[in-house]
């Protein structure tokens, strides 16, 4: 009886709102906007304002693709306002997951995580406390909160790698694999070749400590970075690929696995490798990419590394 009340409950609501209303709005929560960063990261902002991801926000409305794109899925007929588009194309603010509004393009905290639970305590030391008086074990602490409510520091690599596979890798958990498939058979772009170093070490990199002008990362980071990246990216395509058969989307997720495969291939000869690429899974490659922070593994992919003049 109960069930049968709750199954009438759930027709009538489905009613009021209308189809599709309820399946169309699952914005996402927790996002504050790349305003309330700028206050504090204006180096950061300025970089970024001079990245695709900011400009995205003014033109992809008007793309000339967007029509036959956006015909292959469900939803509402404006990027902005489509949840398809809005989870990889916009930040997203809302209350509560209601009254959503894209603030901006792709932004700090599409990389970062939404920063609502972690923006007033990830910077300050404390009451009474100055960032040069802090104890090493006390910033641990507080780097380590910050962590649990949500925020990606700039150190864990591999989870800010996984982060642009998400979205370059056209292989969302949240959005159904067979739109993100039409779509892709509709025109989207997504590029397989997509390697972390020639992606975010051009316009994208903002390794600025506010005193030095953006220092660059040495081989050894970048051969480290490498792998790390290779490692996100076989994870991520290997789950995308097994899970659809439409055969142009099949074909292009099971080039990016190759092309990460050839790239870990090269560092075979650690054990963490060589599990990753038995079990492709975020758990071993957790442990590869904390292998290569302490291994040097510069000698076996420098001449896998792209050139300068491949950053994008
Ligand atoms: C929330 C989704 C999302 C995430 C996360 C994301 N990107 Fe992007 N990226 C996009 C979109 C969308 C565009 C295209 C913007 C446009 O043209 O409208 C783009 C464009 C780019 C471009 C310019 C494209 C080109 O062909 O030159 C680069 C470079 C790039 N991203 C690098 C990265 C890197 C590196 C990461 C991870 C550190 C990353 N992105 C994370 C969605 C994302
Ligand atoms: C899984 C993430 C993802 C989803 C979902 C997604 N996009 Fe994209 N989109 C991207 C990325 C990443 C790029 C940039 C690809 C590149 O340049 O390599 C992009 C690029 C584009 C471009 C080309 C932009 C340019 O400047 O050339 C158009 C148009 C586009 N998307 C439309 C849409 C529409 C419409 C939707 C919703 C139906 C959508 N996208 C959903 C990730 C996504
Ligand atoms: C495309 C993903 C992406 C976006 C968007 C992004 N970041 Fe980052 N951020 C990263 C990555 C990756 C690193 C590590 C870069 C490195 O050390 O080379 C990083 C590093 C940082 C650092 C540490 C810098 C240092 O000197 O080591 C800060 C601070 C930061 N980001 C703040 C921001 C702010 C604020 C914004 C928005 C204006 C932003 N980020 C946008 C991916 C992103
Ligand atoms: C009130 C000032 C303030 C605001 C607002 C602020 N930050 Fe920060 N942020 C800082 C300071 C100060 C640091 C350096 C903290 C330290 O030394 O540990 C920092 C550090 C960071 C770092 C690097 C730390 C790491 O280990 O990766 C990132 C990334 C970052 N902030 C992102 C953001 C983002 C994204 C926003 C907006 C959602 C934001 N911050 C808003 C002051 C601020």
């Amino acid at each position: 009886m109960i069930r049968r009340l709750l199954a009438a409950a759930v027709t009538l609501h489905l009613w009021i709102a209308g189809p599709g209303v309820v399946a169309d709005d699952p914005y996402p929560e927790g996002y504050v906007g790349p305003d309330a960063c700028e206050a504090c990261h204006r180096a950061e902002i300025g970089a970024w304002k001079n990245t695709e991801h900011f400009r995205g926000y003014a033109r992809l409305h008007k793309h000339a693709r967007l029509d036959s794109i956006l015909t292959t899925v469900a939803g509402k007929s404006s990027p902005r306002k489509n949840w398809t588009c809005t989870s990889c194309h916009y930040t997203m603010v809302s209350t509560r997951g209601r009254n959503a509004r894209a603030v901006s393009g792709v932004s700090c905290e599409s990389c970062h995580g939404p920063g609502e639970r972690w923006i007033d305590t990830h910077w300050r030391p404390g009451p009474y406390m100055t960032h040069d008086r802090e104890p090493p074990e006390h910033k641990r602490q507080r780097l380590a909160d910050a962590a649990q409510h949500g925020m990606i520091h700039s150190t864990m690599l591999y989870d800010l790698a996984r982060q642009c596979q998400v979205c370059h890798g056209l292989a969302r958990d949240d959005v159904p694999v067979d739109k993100l498939a039409l779509m892709f058979d509709a025109g989207h772009p997504m590029d397989p070749g997509f390697e972390l170093i020639a992606y975010s070490q051009g316009t994208i990199r903002h390794h600025l400590d506010g005193t030095t002008p953006d220092p660059e990362r040495t081989p050894l980071e970048l051969a480290r970075l490498f792998v790390i990246g290779a490692a996100a990216k076989l994870v991520s395509a290997s789950n995308a690929a097994g899970k659809v058969e439409h055969p142009k989307y099949a074909a292009a997720q099971k080039r990016r696995a190759d092309d990460a495969r050839a790239a870990i291939g090269a560092v075979a000869h650690l054990p963490e490798a060589k599990a990753l690429l038995a079990d492709p899974s975020d758990a071993n490659a957790r442990k590869l990419a904390a292998a290569v922070q302490e291994a040097d593994v510069l000698q076996a992919v420098q001449a896998l590394l792209p050139s300068k003049a491949d950053y994008r």
